[in-house]
């Protein structure tokens, strides 16, 4: 988007275009198109219309305040989930920060969550359209600063009570990439953020290797509702130096890593076993030791983040199946399986062995009204395919550190 489209799509008839574009049923239907220009310019008929199918997709990332927001759908794509956002904001206010520069606001979801934290936030954006955007979507909550964050730090940075927080775009020619050479501002410049005096936060894609975590910051694998969302490096604030954690959200459950390996993998499953299957912020965070002696339980197999217990036990950081039948990994024996139960709906999970469960489940031909959950792990002595219930969840709404 240009930077005229976003000043037209913030002005009172954009507002008007883009409300009369949410009041159609299907906003990306030639009728609407064709309604809407008979009111409006097309080109403003057009951007409204692409604003509320945007605005629909919004809601599951952003919740209700994305009704109120003019977006991008690359602003879209990268803006922060808001559980995330607001959980950051409320440990960032927590620690006793009052004022926040946010250098990469894009459409200011983080900036919003620092604002309704009750923080100071002065954000920093570098394409003028999402500025104008920012500007709008944070509604005088903070100033926006149309500027590279390379050029505006200097001048922002040093005021007693200051955190900076930086979530970098992640975007080349290419796509979306993970790879921190394709990050902008670039690596260093955000490394050197991380290594100021000033208490930091960067938000950066879960799959960071170890090895890029810098000596004195803090990794937190963040996971929201179970999908993994974001690895973010902290320095000088709520977590300690070196410390690795996972936070499931929304609930905000914390898991510290304390180095240690599980225990060895123990015995082949049998029925009555409780199978965990850890959140995958547990797993990043190296926090399946921990998670195991929580539970009483062992790897099923080396290297395997299933764990095997005898009985199950409360946890935040896992979801937990109780084994109803151990059947052998042959393909064969499972088709006659699943056509003897008349199995209809089939959830296959694996994790150490190399099978597609999508193209396994078309070659097992479920057909019927039963449904059934099955499990393919290695096993001390050989693959084998549990048949297991989900079990429900069962929070623990506490703060865990090993
Ligand atoms: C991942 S998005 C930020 C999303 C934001 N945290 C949110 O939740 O809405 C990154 C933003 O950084 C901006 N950006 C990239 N390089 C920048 C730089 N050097 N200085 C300032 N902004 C930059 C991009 O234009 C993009 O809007």
């Amino acid at each position: 988007m240009d930077a005229e489209t976003a000043e037209l799509l913030v002005s009172p008839s954009g507002a008007e275009a883009i409300a009369a574009a949410e009041a159609e049923d299907d906003p990306g239907s030639l009728a609407a198109a064709t309604r809407l220009r008979r009111s409006y310019p097309p080109e403003l008929a057009a951007a409204a219309l692409t604003q509320a199918a945007l605005r629909r997709r919004a809601g599951r990332r952003l919740g209700p305040r994305a009704s109120g927001m003019v977006l991008t759908p690359d602003g879209l794509e990268q803006a922060t989930r808001w559980d995330a956002a607001a959980w950051r904001a409320g440990l960032v206010a927590a620690a006793g920060v009052t004022r926040v520069i946010d250098l990469c606001c894009g459409l200011g979801t983080d900036a919003m969550a620092f604002a309704a934290a009750g923080l100071d936030v002065v954000a920093v954006e570098r394409d003028p359209a999402t500025a104008v955007l920012a500007r709008h979507n944070l509604a005088g909550r903070a100033e926006v600063l149309t500027a590279s964050a390379e050029d505006a730090l200097p001048g922002l940075a040093g005021r007693p009570g200051t955190a900076v927080f930086c979530d970098p775009a992640r975007r080349t020619s290419r796509g979306r990439s993970w790879d921190v050479a394709d990050l902008s501002p670039p690596w260093p410049f955000l490394q050197s953020v991380l290594a100021a005096g000033e208490p930091a936060v960067l938000k950066l894609g879960p799959g960071l290797p170890a090895r890029l975590i810098p000596a004195g910051a803090a990794a937190v694998w963040a996971s929201v509702a179970g999908d993994l969302v974001e690895c973010g490096l902290w320095r000088g604030l709520a977590f300690d130096p070196g410390a690795r954690e996972a936070v499931l959200l929304p609930a905000g459950d914390r898991l510290r890593a304390d180095g240690s390996a599980p225990a060895p993998a123990g015995r082949v499953p049998v029925p009555g076993d409780v199978l965990y299957e850890p959140d995958p912020a547990v797993i990043r965070s190296g926090a399946v030791g921990v998670l195991a002696r929580e539970l009483a339980a062992a790897p099923v197999a080396d290297q395997i983040a299933y764990l095997l217990a005898p009985a199950s036990r409360r946890t935040s950081f896992a979801t937990a199946f109780a084994v109803t039948e151990v059947l052998p990994w042959k393909e064969s024996a499972l088709r006659r399986w699943v056509a003897e139960r008349g199995i209809g709906t089939l959830e296959i999970k694996r994790r150490g062995l190399d099978v597609d469960p999508a193209a396994l489940r078309g070659r097992l031909r479920p057909r019927g009204d039963a449904a059934a959950t099955l499990i393919l792990t290695p096993t001390a002595e050989g693959a084998v395919c549990l048949v297991v219930r989900r079990l429900p969840r069962t929070p623990v709404h506490a703060w865990h550190s090993a």
